[in-house]
C-alpha cells in the first residue's frame, strides 16, 4: 500500500468482514426457523444456478464457535452478519421463536468474548415467505411487521450490540427481486419494485426509532449499494444518462434518507411512487442516522442510447468473475461525493471485495493474488477519501467466507476463507493472511484479551 495514505486510517478505524444469514448459516430447518423467500425461490427449478440452495451453505449456524476463533486469528475488530427474520418470527409476525433469538444471543456473546464488535443487519433479503401471499414488501403491512421484528431483536441484543443496520441494499431487493426477477421473490414489475423500495425505506425510518427506544445508546444506520456513474464521453447526452442512472440507483435512496424528498428529476418514478406515499412517510424515512453503510464493488460507465441509458464495457478494464470492473477510483468518488452532498455523521464501507476463480492447489493452499491486489487498491482508495475529508470509520471485506452468492449459487467465490463445500472445511486464502497482517500493522490500540466463551 502506498505510504501516503497509511496515515489516513485513524487508530480506532474498524477493520471488519461481512456476511449475511441466508448466504452462510444453513440449518434451514433448525430450531423452528420459518421459510424465507430465498428458500422458496432457490427450491424453484431454474431460478438459481446449479439448483443450489442455502439449506447447508457454510453451516455457520452450527460452526460459529470455530468460525469466531478464525475471526480472532484474523484480528477482526468487527463482524458484520445479518439476522434471519424467519428464525426469529417463523410466521413473520406474532409468535417469537425464542430458540432463533437464542442463536444470535450466543453469537453476540462469542464475538464479544473475543473482543470483536457485532455489527448486525436486520434485513439482508431473507424475508419471511409467510408475507408473500399478502403482498410481501409490496404491502405496507410488511413495513409495520418489520418494526415489531426490529423491536424484538433490539430488546434482546441491545444491551450488548452497539451498531445496528436496518436494511442491506434496498435497491437490489426491490429491483433485482421485483423488476428483473433474478432474486427472490422473482417478480417482474417496475411498479412493484417502486412500492417495495418505498416500504423498505419507510420501515427503515420507523425501525430507527424503535431501535433507539430499545437501545438508547445504539449507533443506527442503513446500508446502500452506491455506484459512481461515469459518463462515457463529455457529451451532454452521456452526462444526462449518467445522472439519470445516479438518480435511479443512488439518489432515489440518499435523497429521502438525508433530505426527506424523492429526487424531483425522475418524473416517471415519482408518478409511480405517489400512490404509495402517505402523509408523514418522508419525515419518517429521514430519521437522523448515526452512520451510512456503503457497499461498493465497481463503477458504471454510462452512455445515452435510444432506449435510455446504456452500460458500456471498458475495453481496457480488468473484470472479476462477476464481470464487474475493478475500478477503485469509483469507491473513492462515492465516498467523497456522499460526504459532500449528504454529510452523514459517519460512513462505514460495509462491503467491498471480489470473486475470482479460486482453486485449492497441491500444497492445500488457495493463492488468490488478484483478490489481494483488488483489496489493496480499494483500501488505498478509502484512505484517499479519508484524507480528502470523508468520515469513513470502518471497512468490511465481502466476504469472510465463500458462500451462497444468490442467483449464482456457490459458483462465485468472494471469501478470504475458502469453503470446501463437500466437507465444509475452512481454508484461509492468501488474502486472509494479507488482511491479517494489514490489520495487525495498523491496530493502534491494544486489543482486548479474549475471555472464555459462554
Ligand atoms: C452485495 C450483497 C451481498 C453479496 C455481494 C457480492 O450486493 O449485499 O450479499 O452478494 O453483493
Amino acid at each position: 500500500m502506498p505510504a501516503d495514505t497509511d496515515s489516513s486510517f485513524p487508530a480506532d478505524f474498524i477493520w471488519g468482514a461481512a456476511t449475511a444469514s441466508y448466504q452462510i448459516e444453513g440449518a434451514a430447518h433448525a430450531d423452528g426457523r420459518g421459510e424465507s423467500v430465498w428458500d422458496r425461490f432457490s427450491a424453484t427449478p431454474g431460478k438459481v444456478r446449479g439448483g443450489d440452495t442455502g439449506e447447508v451453505a457454510c453451516d455457520f449456524y452450527h460452526r460459529y464457535r470455530d468460525d469466531v476463533k478464525l475471526m480472532r486469528e484474523l484480528g477482526l475488530d468487527a463482524f458484520r452478519f445479518s439476522i434471519s427474520w424467519p428464525r426469529v418470527f417463523p410466521d413473520g409476525r406474532g409468535r417469537v421463536n425464542t430458540a432463533g433469538l437464542d442463536f444470535y444471543d450466543r453469537l453476540v456473546d462469542a464475538l464479544l468474548a473475543q473482543g470483536i464488535e457485532p455489527f448486525p443487519t436486520l434485513f439482508h433479503w431473507d424475508s419471511p415467505q409467510a408475507f408473500e401471499e399478502e403482498g410481501g414488501w409490496r404491502s405496507r403491512s410488511t413495513a409495520e411487521a418489520f418494526v415489531e421484528y426490529a423491536e424484538a431483536v433490539a430488546a434482546r441484543l441491545g444491551d450488548r450490540v452497539r451498531f445496528w443496520t436496518t436494511h442491506n441494499e434496498p435497491w437490489v431487493y426491490a429491483w433485482i427481486g421485483h423488476s428483473a426477477g433474478k432474486h427472490a421473490p422473482g417478480h417482474t414489475s417496475e411498479t412493484e419494485a417502486v412500492a417495495v423500495a418505498h416500504h423498505l425505506l419507510l420501515s427503515h425510518g420507523w425501525a430507527v426509532q424503535a431501535i433507539r427506544r430499545a437501545a438508547p445508546d445504539a449507533q443506527v444506520g442503513i446500508v446502500l449499494d452506491l455506484h459512481h456513474n461515469y459518463p462515457h464521453s463529455g457529451s451532454p447526452e452521456d452526462e444526462a444518462a449518467a445522472w439519470q442512472v445516479d438518480g435511479e440507483g443512488n439518489r432515489w435512496f440518499l435523497d429521502p434518507i438525508f433530505r426527506g424528498t424523492y429526487p424531483a428529476d425522475l418524473l416517471e418514478r415519482n408518478a409511480i411512487v405517489a400512490p404509495f406515499v402517505q402523509d408523514g412517510d418522508l419525515e419518517a424515512i429521514a430519521a437522523p442516522l448515526d452512520f451510512l453503510g456503503v457497499n461498493n464493488y465497481s463503477r458504471f460507465l454510462v452512455s445515452a442510447g435510444s432506449d435510455g441509458p446504456q452500460f458500456v464495457r471498458n475495453p481496457e478494464g480488468q473484470y472479476t468473475e462477476m464481470d464487474w470492473e475493478v475500478y477503485p477510483d469509483g469507491l473513492y468518488q462515492v465516498l467523497v461525493r456522499v460526504a459532500k452532498d449528504y454529510a452523514p455523521p459517519a460512513i462505514y464501507v460495509t462491503e467491498n471485495g471480489a470473486a475470482f476463480g479460486d482453486v485449492r492447489v497441491h500444497d492445500g493452499a488457495v493463492h488468490d493474488p488478484e483478490r489481494t491486489a483488488y483489496l489493496e487498491t480499494y483500501i488505498d482508495a478509502v484512505g484517499r477519501a479519508i484524507a480528502d475529508g470523508a468520515p469513513v470509520k470502518g471497512y468490511f471485506v465481502w466476504s469472510l467466507f465463500d458462500n451462497f452468492e444468490w442467483g449464482y449459487g456457490y459458483s462465485k467465490r468472494f471469501g478470504i476463507v475458502y469453503i470446501d463445500y463437500p466437507t465444509l472445511e475452512r481454508v484461509p486464502k492468501d488474502s486472509f493472511y494479507w488482511y491479517r497482517d494489514l490489520i495487525a500493522s495498523r491496530s493502534g490500540a491494544p486489543r482486548p484479551s479474549p475471555v472464555a466463551t459462554t
